[in-house]
């Protein structure tokens, strides 16, 4: 990347995905719809393979030269859990940090200058900040640091995946979510998905809208409270696709409509600290067990996780095969296994184990 941080920076999305190739993970709207076609056939071979004990120690053997860094400056359980997971069933050595009071960072380093120096010690950074702009500015690190590392025959920069930037952008997330729904639908293809809750700061929701533009005839209905509706920039960029979307009044108005209902947490850590707990779901806005009966047969719930009251706890005792938001966690970890083996090289022979 021949520009100053700044520079890079200040490019708007669109103009920053060429220069991000294949060799970061920092928007959705950097994958194509081949590209992601074949993440979720790599993940459905890796999910094979493991099965069987060969097939698992073969898994664990594509990529033992590796070590990745696991920095999360923002709380986690499942990125977390999951790229650890993922990265263990590749074979990769694993190291994390997830507090920067322990990191020189706390004596005034700057993130370039720490993420120069992970780029030293690691061959991935997965990373989560509060920042937006922290992702961005540890691809463009790396990309200027002289350290390459020798991927299926090109010399590339230690990668960087966006495991989570500020209320913006949650890339991985997005894929392991159109993963989930094709797995339950079949495909995506002209289906309407309902999203709701805070749609404003949802940085999951936010990067599963802008993946609905890859795909064919889907309708998008946004039910939200007024000041957490989708902003304009994700409908702006919706807009420019053609992809068709709505505000609904409720969650009840989108529900007979929708193959899809995803879920989302009013993420009010974005507020600071406030006294009396958590911000409550608003009723209508909130999935509840009468819910299930306007929910169509073939129709899937799902959420992001962690859920607080959106939804109502006694779904969980139904054992309802259309909720999907356990599933969905565990397809992460095959998602982020196809997104690992696709930056290093070792996609295509998990597709294909028995040419390799
Ligand atoms: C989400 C996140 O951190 O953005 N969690 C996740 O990665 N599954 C969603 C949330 O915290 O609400």
């Amino acid at each position: 990347v021949n520009l100053t941080l700044a520079e890079f920076l200040a490019l708007p999305e669109a103009a920053q995905v060429p220069l991000i190739g294949d060799q970061a993970v920092l928007y959705a709207s950097q994958f194509t719809r081949s590209q992601i076609d074949h993440l979720c056939a790599v993940a459905d071979a890796a999910r094979r393979l493991h099965r069987s004990h060969d097939g698992a120690a073969w898994l664990g053997s594509r990529v033992p030269h590796r070590m990745a860094l696991n920095f999360f400056a923002q709380p986690s359980t499942r990125t977390f859990m999951s790229f650890n997971t993922a990265q263990a069933v590749l074979g990769l050595e694993r190291v994390s940090v997830r507090d920067i009071g322990r990191s020189s960072m706390s004596k005034g380093e700057s993130l370039v200058d720490s993420i120069r120096t992970y780029v030293s010690y690691v061959d991935t950074i997965v990373m989560r900040h509060p920042d937006e702009h922290a992702a961005g500015t540890a691809f463009w690190t790396a990309s200027r640091a002289h350290r390459r590392l020798r991927v299926g025959g090109r010399e590339v920069p230690v990668p960087v995946i966006s495991g989570g930037s500020g209320s913006k952008h949650h890339p991985t997330q997005a894929l392991l979510d159109v993963y989930t729904l094709s797995r339950a639908l079949g495909s995506l293809d002209g289906r309407t998905l309902l999203l709701v809750g805070d749609l404003a700061r949802g940085r999951t929701v936010r990067s599963l809208a802008q993946l609905a533009r890859v795909y064919d005839d889907v309708t998008l209905l946004f039910a939200a409270p007024e000041r957490y509706q989708m902003l304009p920039d994700i409908t702006g960029q919706l807009d420019r696709a053609g992809v068709r979307w709505e505000v609904v009044p409720t969650l009840e108005a989108g529900l007979p409509h929708a193959d899809a209902v995803y879920m989302t947490r009013i993420q009010d850590e974005w507020d600071g600290a406030k006294a009396g707990g958590h911000e409550a779901a608003h009723p209508d806005f909130r999935f509840e067990r009468r819910h299930l009966d306007a929910l169509r047969d073939h129709a899937v719930l799902l959420h992001p996780l962690p859920k607080r009251d959106e939804i109502d706890p006694a779904i969980d005792d139904l054992d309802d095969p259309r909720v999907g938001y356990w599933s969905q966690e565990r397809n992460g970890v095959w998602m982020r296994v196809a997104l690992l083996a696709w930056l290093f090289g070792v996609d295509k022979a998990i597709l294909h184990p028995l040419q390799t």
